[in-house]
């Protein structure tokens, strides 16, 4: 029997073990052959030796990809690197090209499953649906404190507009806002904008002057961290809500938290925090955190934070496990991967993305 194809998976929770090992009973070319490890600890210098012998090493966003981790797994034989996410920022991409490694993403999956909740997020600020719940449970049925503004006529402005972007242009297009979005690389015209979406395509000043709502689908590139600092918050219509979903550090924190003091910033949903790796994911409820910037951001009544879970539906689990295990089958098949970012010693970022080194 031919030795087996080891896959180490890092930060794994109970839900990945589940959908993964259920994708793998689906590949039957890798199913008699693969196994698995499951790490629970993120990936990190400190922690690669321990995928020394798997040829395959799976990682998360707030897994790290850098150069010397890229090499140390290199060293002791992984060849293959398989993202199970979108973004690909946590990845030195270069040096995983002059290094000789294959690796993947999942560049879609399930793009209405952030946009939805998204848009859950911000109404859940605007409409102060959490407090409510609370408040509702004590016995207590006073509104004081619980106006929000209605959606309907209002403008929505969404920065990039890729699959995430477009689906939420859907969503706001129902809700009957105005629409206006700002992408260098929309992927379509104006034109075709306005026809298919209803929406206006601008510059990124125009949409924060205009915007009563800002919402973020851009990937993280070094042009886009903190495309939201002071200059630009200070360039949004006052008192205006500010929605990230898409990556921590597109958000000058320390700015929004200046904006939020002086009410320039009117409200903040976020999904993802600029330092989220020390925290997201576990449970620290029992311990002292040590980020003076995320305690200081959740103690604004107009700030809602969730721990990076817009994309955690079943349908999307479900495609994750899919598109990984369908990677890796294609580099044992030999066969072009669709969703490589490197193979065979060359960058494959795809068109408007760019290789990343931060
Ligand atoms: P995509 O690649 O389909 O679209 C990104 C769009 O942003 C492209 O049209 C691109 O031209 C545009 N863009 C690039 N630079 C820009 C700039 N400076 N200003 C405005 N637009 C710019 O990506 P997709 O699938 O829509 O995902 C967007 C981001 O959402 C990902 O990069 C990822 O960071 C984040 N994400 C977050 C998840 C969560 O659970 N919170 C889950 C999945 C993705």
């Amino acid at each position: 029997m031919s030795s087996p194809l080891k896959l180490a998976i890092f930060s794994t929770k109970s839900y990945d073990k589940t959908y993964l090992s259920t994708a793998l009973s689906a590949h039957p070319t890798l199913s008699s052959k693969t196994e698995i490890t499951y790490h629970p600890f993120p990936l990190s210098l400190d922690t690669a030796p321990l995928a020394a012998g798997h040829t395959a090493v799976c990682a998360f966003v707030n897994d790290t990809l850098d150069a010397p981790v890229l090499r140390t797994l290199h060293a002791s034989g992984t060849r293959v690197i398989l993202l199970r996410c979108a973004g690909f920022n946590n990845v030195d991409l270069p040096a995983a090209e002059e290094i000789g490694l294959f690796v993947a993403n999942v560049p879609s999956y399930s793009p209405e499953a952030v946009a939805e909740f998204t848009l859950a997020l911000l109404q859940t600020l605007n409409r102060n649906i959490h407090k409510a719940y609370n408040r509702v449970r004590e016995g207590n049925f006073n509104l004081e404190g619980f106006l929000g503004m209605t959606l309907h006529g209002k403008t929505f402005g969404i920065v990039g507009v890729g699959r995430i972007g477009l689906a939420l242009a859907r969503i706001v297009r129902g809700f009957g806002c105005r629409l206006l979005a700002s992408d260098p690389k929309p992927g379509m015209s104006g034109e075709e904008f306005k026809a298919q979406y209803g929406g206006e395509l601008v510059e990124l000043d125009t949409l924060l002057a205009e915007s009563d709502i800002v919402s973020l689908h851009c990937p993280l590139v070094p042009a886009t961290r903190h495309i939201i600092d002071t200059g630009n918050l200070r360039k949004l219509k006052k008192g205006a809500l500010l929605v990230n979903t898409s990556r921590g550090p597109l958000v000058n924190t320390k700015a929004a938290i200046e904006a939020l003091k002086s009410g320039q910033l009117g409200g903040l949903a976020l999904d993802v925090y600029e330092e989220e790796g020390a925290y997201f994911y576990n449970d620290h409820s029992n311990e002292v955190i040590h980020d003076d910037t995320l305690m200081r951001l959740m103690t604004f009544p107009n700030v809602l934070v969730c721990g990076h879970q817009a994309f955690f539906t079943r349908e999307a689990l479900t495609e994750i496990a899919g598109t990984v295990l369908g990677n890796l089958e294609d580099w044992v098949e030999g066969r072009r991967c669709v969703n490589s970012l490197v193979s065979e010693g060359h960058l494959e970022v795809p068109e408007g993305r760019e290789p990343v080194r931060m």
